[in-house]
């Protein structure tokens, strides 16, 4: 059989090896507790300060506004949930979000309705982008925060979050992005957009899973989630996974240092890919606005009429993997929410898989999906044998 062809990189990436080198020393001699005052612990903490201003400049911000995390969902939690309770008192009430965000923040806003807040999601464009004037209605002067996520997980599309974290500053909302699918992608720069928290994950740059951070504009409250220490200047107690961190610190600058390269890289096969099966299976339906919106690692298709499990499943037996949706929430493969919101049928939507590109994937690799995709989908609509 061909070599196995990894199509699902917005789930998660395999770490790179120069993150891998650059973690080693602290799983050995370099063991310390950044908390404890002897030199193990005080070179763990040179070394986690360092990698804190290292995460910070990747996106313009200070050393100070950064705080580390489980990964993104926990970032989301601290993002809507901290920021919510810190505000409750000031008697806005309102989380705008949209209906296309990941579920750690649709289910933290939910959460949050629990405790008095009011749940508003903003309209969206069939395009999968968010309807600006639907956006400053929905705001009023009554929401304490605003979230909406830079590139959306499923279709990758890109919202315009210039425009909005500005709108939501005027109508005096906090404005907080999961930038989760964005890092690495767009250029972030916390001195340009006036976002008050941003959320990023390592394991979609190359870095473990279980690493995060949560950018929190200087002078922005939160309320932390959790008890019982001092680290992270109280807004994340626990000891440090410091490891993590500086895997994560080393992922972060190379993906900043290779943004624009990679982004061409990945916008020319993500090209390649939907053109070869667009001329193979010219009824396929390519979801979200234009590539030009898009982030350039994403695409999700549908076939009208060819289930998307079976699908899977077939890809998967001649060694492609790719996704239905969103791989987060999969292991169920129920229908998209994403795709809901966007206006796509339910069978539209359950005919749709995710592909998604990363550094690692060459031509030969997405012709070969192409072929098998469109061999597959003749199979299932009784055309002809896939071998
Ligand atoms: C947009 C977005 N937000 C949040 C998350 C959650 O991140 P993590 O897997 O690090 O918890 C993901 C993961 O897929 C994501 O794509």
């Amino acid at each position: 059989m061909a070599d196995p062809i990894y199509l699902d990189h917005a789930a998660t990436t395999p770490v790179r090896a120069e993150v891998l080198e650059a973690m080693l020393p602290f799983f050995g001699p370099r063991f310390g507790n950044p908390s404890s005052v002897h030199r193990w612990g005080r070179d763990a903490r040179t070394a986690l300060d360092e990698a804190r201003e290292r995460v910070a400049h990747c996106l313009g911000a200070s050393a100070d506004e950064i705080c580390f995390t489980s990964g993104g969902t926990e970032a989301d939690n601290i993002a809507i949930l901290g920021t919510w309770r810190a505000r409750r008192a000031e008697g806005r009430r309102a989380i705008v979000a949209t209906p296309i965000e990941h579920k750690a923040v649709l289910e933290a806003v939910h959460h949050a309705t629990h405790e008095g807040a009011e749940e508003r999601l903003c309209a969206m464009t069939a395009d999968g982008v968010v309807d600006e004037s639907k956006f400053a209605e929905t705001l009023a002067d009554d929401t304490a925060i605003a979230s909406v996520m830079w590139v959306n997980n499923e279709i990758g599309t890109i919202q315009p979050i210039a425009a909005l974290a500005s709108m939501a500053k005027n109508a005096g909302a906090l404005f907080h992005t999961d930038a989760v699918q964005a890092f690495g992608k767009i250029d972030i720069d916390a001195r340009a957009i006036p976002f008050d928290v941003l959320t990023i994950s390592g394991h979609k740059i190359g870095a473990p899973k279980g690493i995060g951070a949560v950018f929190i504009r200087r002078g922005t409250i939160i309320e932390p989630l959790f008890h019982g220490g001092a680290q992270d200047r109280g807004r994340r107690p626990g000891t440090e996974n410091v490891a993590a961190v500086i895997g994560f610190a080393r992922a972060a600058e190379l993906a900043v240092a290779e943004r624009e390269q990679e982004c061409a890289h990945l916008a020319a096969l993500r090209t390649r890919l939907e053109e070869l099966i667009l001329a193979r299976v010219p009824d396929a339906v390519i979801h979200g606005c234009g590539a030009a919106h898009r982030a350039p690692h994403i695409t999700n298709i549908s076939v009208p009429g060819v289930d998307s499990e079976s699908m899977l499943m077939a890809l998967d037996l001649r060694g492609i993997g790719c996704s239905a949706g969103s791989a987060c929430q999969s292991g169920s493969v129920s229908p998209s929410h994403v795709l809901h919101a966007i206006g796509v049928s339910p069978d539209l939507a359950g005919a749709a898989i995710r592909m998604s590109i990363g550094s690692l994937t060459t031509e030969a690799a997405v012709d070969r999906v192409a072929e098998v995709f469109s061999a597959l989908v003749a199979k299932a609509r009784g055309m002809a044998q896939v071998h």
